[in-house]
């Protein structure tokens, strides 16, 4: 983990409310990773906290991450322009891991939690992976990135909530009907709790005993551990996991949602 100062490369619209930044990192970063995240200034000094991002693709020399447009910081955080410095600390959290034996990969994105999932193709790219991919969005003009899951998934579905693309459904539904088809060995999600809630409990209900890694989002302050304002709970204990630090990403048994 590094504290570095980099360069805004491109900030631009994506899609409806949503942008795209790339930046430059000074020098290498070790352990950029999918799943993890960056913790960036939102280029105003006053509004000292940064803003917790997910890593949604990276090389060597840069890191690119795609972000919703929501209050004051990210709004900020739009207007900065190529060359900007902006202050970010990266890579944060541990990240998903797919093991060797789990061939068969389902991935479940809502909303903005599609974007650590696109790490997840990259990285994983030429490493004999089968990947089924259901996206969920609010509606067709925030549909984005689809064209990296559709060419690197063996199958795609696209859903949204009023259905202006695809069917008028979530993508917790779309991956239970399409389950017997994808007949996963490990599922991968990210997106809004309700969401995620959704999967614990389908897959409660179902009673699938599969390898599940959900990536969390709560509001954050240090971003390394110290403050435990991103504190959860942990599923039938007395003990807090903090999502900035033991996470994000957890097994979805592990936690409570
Ligand atoms: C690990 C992680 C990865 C994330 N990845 C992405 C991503 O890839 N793309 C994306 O669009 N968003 C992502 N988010 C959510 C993003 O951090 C918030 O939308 C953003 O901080 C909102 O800031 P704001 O100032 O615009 O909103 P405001 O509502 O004005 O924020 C006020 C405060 O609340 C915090 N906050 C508000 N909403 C959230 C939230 N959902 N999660 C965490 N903190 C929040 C802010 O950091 C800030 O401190 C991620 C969150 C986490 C924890
Ligand atoms: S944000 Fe401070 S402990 Fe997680």
């Amino acid at each position: 983990m590094k504290e570095l100062k980099v360069k805004v490369l491109e900030n631009a619209p994506l899609a409806s409310g949503i942008y795209r930044m790339r930046f430059s990192l000074p020098e290498p970063v070790e352990g950029v990773q999918c799943g993890k995240f960056v913790n960036i200034s939102v280029g105003d000094g006053a509004h000292l906290l940064r803003r917790p991002i997910a890593i949604c693709e990276a090389d060597a020399k840069s890191v690119t991450i795609c972000y919703q447009l929501k209050g004051t910081g990210t709004r900020l955080l739009s207007r900065a322009r190529e060359g900007a410095e902006l202050s970010c600390i990266l890579p944060l959290g541990n990240g998903f891991c797919i093991r060797p034996q789990e061939r068969r990969v389902a991935l479940v994105g809502g909303g903005v939690g599609i974007f650590p999932l696109v790490s997840v193709l990259r990285e994983y790219a030429g490493q004999h992976k089968d990947f089924y991919s259901y996206l969920g969005f609010r509606s067709r003009n925030a549909v984005c990135m689809d064209h990296i899951f559709s060419s690197q998934s063996v199958h795609t579905v696209i859903v949204t909530d009023d259905g202006t693309r695809g069917l008028k459904t979530t993508a917790t539904a779309a991956f239970f009907d399409d389950f017997e088809n994808a007949a996963p060995d490990i599922i991968l999600a990210c997106g809004p709790t309700p969401m995620l809630r959704a999967l614990k409990s389908g897959l409660a209900e179902r009673k699938i005993q599969l390898p599940c890694f959900v990536s969390l989002e709560e509001r954050m302050g240090c971003g390394i551990g110290a403050c435990l304002v991103c504190s959860c709970k942990k599923e039938g204990k007395d003990e807090n996991v903090r999502v900035c630090k033991d996470g994000p990403v957890f097994s979805i048994d592990e936690v409570e949602i």
